[in-house]
């Protein structure tokens, strides 16, 4: 294939210039009939047509791929943006988490900043686990630092409520444009999932969606984590069936020390 892929229609407004025709060899599609002309007083010559008509399949395609990656990255945006940190997480890091309650609460901090910083080994060793303890201990807090510090990373991480997600499914009930498939398959092919207040539901209908997503995460090692108050909570309302797949990796943190809260006033004299 020629490198200078020239053709008869690219000089159609250089016509003024003298042109006439040769024969050349083209290495791959043999003789062709090549236009030579001066142009910016330079000899040129047009390319072999099949090469040239190569070379157009070859841009489309590559552009029809880059416009496919834009469409896909567009999709993860737009679950992003609706399951979104909660602005008021949005600032939380490891670096900004106090500690105050000794070992226990390192040892927790540690653990999921391991987990976010070793991400790729979380995925093979298909982690999945549990956040549990009592409000105001920062569960939500850490899981927001999580998310941050795998996108940072170059990863799809998504932090949803069960009601968050549950509704975007229910929503595809009344809108055409998008199928309930479609808005499962994003929830499933995200990197991490993140799903707070876990255990708020009581409908069968909750329990078998958060099920689904879950177990297939889980065939293709796609961690997930579930925050949740009361664990006896979560097994009662979702079922052992999710919570046994939660528990194999043994990755079950529990944030059991005081409100944040309570300690931030208790320091402020309030
Ligand atoms: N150790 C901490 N250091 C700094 N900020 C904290 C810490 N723990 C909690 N916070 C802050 O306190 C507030 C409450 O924490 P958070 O919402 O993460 O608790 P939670 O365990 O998710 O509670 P709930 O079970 O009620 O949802 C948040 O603004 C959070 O950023
Ligand atoms: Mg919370
Ligand atoms: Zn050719």
């Amino acid at each position: 294939m020629s490198k200078d892929f020239i053709s008869t229609s690219e000089i159609v407004g250089e016509s003024k210039h003298f042109y006439n025709y040769q024969t050349l060899v083209c290495a791959e599609h043999g003789e062709f009939m090549s236009a030579t002309f001066t142009l910016k007083g330079e000899s040129r010559a047009t390319s072999c047509p099949v090469c040239v008509s190569h070379k157009r399949d070859h841009d489309y395609k590559k552009q029809l791929k880059e416009q496919e990656q834009k469409n896909q990255l567009a999709t993860i945006k737009a679950v992003i943006n609706r399951a979104a940190i909660p602005p008021s997480f949005e600032h939380c890091t490891f670096d900004n988490y106090v500690v105050y309650a000794g070992e226990i609460q390192t040892k927790v901090v540690n653990n999921l900043r391991y987990f976010a910083e070793n991400f790729a080994q979380a995925k093979t060793k298909n982690i999945h686990g549990i956040l549990t303890g009592s409000t105001g201990t920062g569960k939500t807090h850490l899981a927001a630092a999580v998310i941050n510090e795998l996108i940072k990373r170059g990863y799809t991480a998504v932090f949803a409520t069960m009601s968050d997600i549950v509704n975007t499914i229910q929503s595809t009930f009344a809108n055409k444009t998008q199928s309930k498939q479609s808005v499962i398959k994003r929830f499933i092919d995200i990197d991490l999932l993140i799903i707070d207040e876990a255990a708020v539901t009581n409908r069968d209908f909750d329990r078998n969606e958060i099920f689904d997503i879950i177990n297939t995460r889980y065939h293709l090692k796609h961690p997930t984590l579930l925050i949740t108050n009361i664990i006896d909570d979560l097994k009662l309302k979702l079922g052992h069936r999710i919570i046994s797949r939660m528990q194999q990796g043994k990755f079950v943190q529990i944030f059991n020390w005081d409100d944040y809260r309570l300690k931030e006033s208790n320091n402020l004299g309030v």
